[in-house]
Parts: structure tokens; C-alpha cells; sequence
């Protein structure tokens, strides 16, 4: 099974305002919304791929209650626990006329160390060995930063492969437990490192000195329209990006984690892996918002995927 854990979610509500004005009334001409936060992405993806997987996460108020009853619409099972508080909603403003787009983010709930331990409490005895648990996102505010140590540690005792996806400090903190895979972008990366990376033989290298330093098997760098780069103790494949109609970029690296996790789970070969996360991300940025791609799509993408050992 694989567990998506996200601990700081939020309804993502995208409205579209032709000539967005400030200290004036404004009209929304359309509008959707998603549930989001990192992990549900990756459980969204994963439920097109075929995949099944649980979400797991902190949930607060009627925006909470939103959030699980879609989660439960999409039929993706899930394990949220209810606290005090309102989960965050995400506005993102578009502004067809001026090509601007202009984000609203609430500040969401704030936890303590006990709530956290409390929800890690209820999903250790659930994983199995050979289980797949993704850690992804920010965390909520009253977070112990190393959370996602403390949670690494503690999933990969009870048997799982655990797939970090987060930034900064908050992935450096992880990193000291030795997650199986990190899919930092290049950005990413290059903050953690110190210094500007951008060629794949530069990124490789920064990679391949993270495994050796903390013992993480895998690592993919995402470096969004340019592809990917796919490192493991064996070998290094760097895939191209896919040439696609860009709607929104948000997520894709979402999608790529998503793709790694059902391949993994499924034991597929690395070359079958990056094909089908490259088409997933690519399937991605051509939807717009935090909409997971059609399956149709990605299965067409797969055969148009270029990769190379490096
Ligand atoms: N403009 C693009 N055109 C084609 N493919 C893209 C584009 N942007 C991203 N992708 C695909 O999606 C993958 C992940 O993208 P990216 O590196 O932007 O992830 P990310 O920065 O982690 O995104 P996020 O955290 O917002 O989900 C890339 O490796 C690539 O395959
Ligand atoms: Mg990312």
C-alpha cells in the first residue's frame, strides 16, 4: 500500500477576474476548487494511474470537512484527523486580461508536537513491510522541525520505503533519517548544496553526494520543462522534458512523485520509471490548477519520452 501524508493541507480555490483591481469590486467569472496540499496531489495522480493509496493528514473546520468529503467523491481512501481550527484555503486570483496570477494563501491551522505524534501514532501500526509512505509539503505552524525526521525514521522502522518530497530546511531535516527517495527540483537541490546547479553532470554529482553522505537510495531531480535526472546506486538516466501545451506548472513535480511511488510499488525497471513519470509531469502541466491529468493522456506521452544514460 502506499501512504500519501500530507500535514498541511489546503483547499486550492482558483476564480478567474478579467483586470484585477485593488480597492475596487471585483466580479469572479469562473471558479473551481480542488482539494490540495502535496500529498493529496500525489494521491490524485496515483488514482489515475491505476494505483491505490491512502491519504493520510490534519484536517480543521468546514474547510477540513470540504476537503475530506472530495477526497471521499474521488473515492481515494483515506485516514485525516480532525483538530481545532480551519484548514487554509489557497486563493489563486487569474487575470486573463493582464496575464497576471495573484495567490491568497490563509494561514491555516496551527498544531502541536502532540497532534503530529498522535496522527504517526495511528498510521504506524497500519504499515506493512515493503509499504510505500510519501512525505510531502510544508508543515503546519507549531511543527517541531524535525518532523520529518522523526517521521522517517519512525516508517521506515515499521517497514516502509519512504518518498520525501520538501524543501529547505525542512528537507535537510529529513534527509538526516535517510528517506529511500527524494525528489528535490533543481532549485531545491541547489539551495541544499549551496551553490548553483544546473547541468545534469552538476546535479548528478550533488546527488550522488547525498546518497553516499546519508545513505538514500534514490534521488530524482526534477528541473521542470528541461526533464529529469534519475539517480541511483547503479546507473543515471537523464530524461528531456516533453514538448506540451503549458496550462499550469503547479504540481507537476507532484505528478512525478505519484509515478514514482506506483512504480516502485510495482517493481517497475528504471527505464519504464522515467518514461512514466516524465509523461505524468509533462500530462500535468498541460491541466490547469492542481487537476490530475487523464490516464489517456499520460499513455500517450509514454512512447514520446527521451532519455540517455549519463
Ligand atoms: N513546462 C514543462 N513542459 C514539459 N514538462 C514539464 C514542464 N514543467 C514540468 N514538467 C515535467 O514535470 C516534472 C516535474 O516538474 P518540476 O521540476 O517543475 O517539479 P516541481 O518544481 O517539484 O513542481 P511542484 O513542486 O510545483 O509540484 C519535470 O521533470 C518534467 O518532466
Ligand atoms: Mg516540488
Amino acid at each position: 500500500m502506499i501512504y500519501t501524508v500530507t500535514l498541511n493541507p489546503a483547499l486550492d480555490k482558483t476564480v478567474e477576474i478579467p483586470s484585477l483591481t485593488v480597492d475596487s469590486v471585483n466580479r469572479i467569472t469562473t471558479m473551481r476548487t480542488d482539494p490540495g496540499g502535496k500529498g493529496i496531489n500525489v494521491s490524485k495522480v496515483i488514482l489515475k494511474l491505476g494505483g491505490e493509496s491512502i491519504a493520510v493528514g490534519i484536517l480543521g473546520g468546514n474547510t477540513g470537512r470540504a476537503i475530506r468529503n472530495a477526497v471521499e467523491d474521488m473515492k481515494i481512501p483515506a485516514a485525516f484527523r480532525f483538530v481545532e481550527g480551519e484548514t487554509r484555503t489557497n486563493l489563486k486570483v487569474i487575470d486573463p486580461v493582464n496575464h497576471t496570477n495573484t495567490d491568497l494563501n490563509e494561514p491555516g491551522i496551527t498544531v502541536s508536537g502532540e497532534i503530529l505524534n498522535g496522527l504517526l501514532e495511528e498510521l504506524l501500526p497500519k504499515v506493512k513491510n515493503g509499504d510505500i509512505v510519501v512525505l510531502s509539503g510544508s508543515l503546519p505552524k507549531g511543527s517541531p522541525k524535525d518532523t520529518y525526521h522523526t517521521w522517517t525514521d519512525a516508517c521506515k522502522k515499521a517497514g516502509a520505503k519512504v518518498i520525501l518530497d520538501a524543501d529547505g530546511e525542512l528537507l535537510l531535516n529529513g534527509l538526516s533519517a535517510a528517506p529511500y527517495l527524494i525528489k528535490p527540483n533543481h532549485h531545491e537541490l541547489s539551495g541544499l548544496m549551496g551553490e548553483t546547479l544546473e547541468t545534469p553532470e552538476e546535479l548528478e554529482k550533488a546527488a550522488r553526494r547525498l546518497m553516499a553522505q546519508y545513505g538514500i537510495a534514490k534521488i530524482v531531480v526534477s528541473m521542470g520543462g528541461a526533464g529529469a535526472l534519475y539517480v541511483t546506486a547503479e546507473e543515471t538516466i537523464y530524461a528531456e522534458g516533453l514538448k506540451v501545451p503549458v496550462k499550469s506548472t503547479v504540481g507537476a513535480g507532484d505528478s512525478v512523485v505519484a509515478a514514482l511511488a506506483v512504480s516502485e510499488e510495482s517493481g517497475k525497471s528504471l527505464e519504464d520509471t522515467v518514461r512514466l513519470s516524465t509523461a505524468c509531469g509533462a500530462a500535468n502541466v498541460m491541466c490547469s490548477g492542481t487537476q490530475a491529468a487523464e490516464y489517456e493522456v499520460i499513455e500517450e506521452l509514454m512512447p514520446k519520452v527521451v532519455f540517455h544514460k549519463l
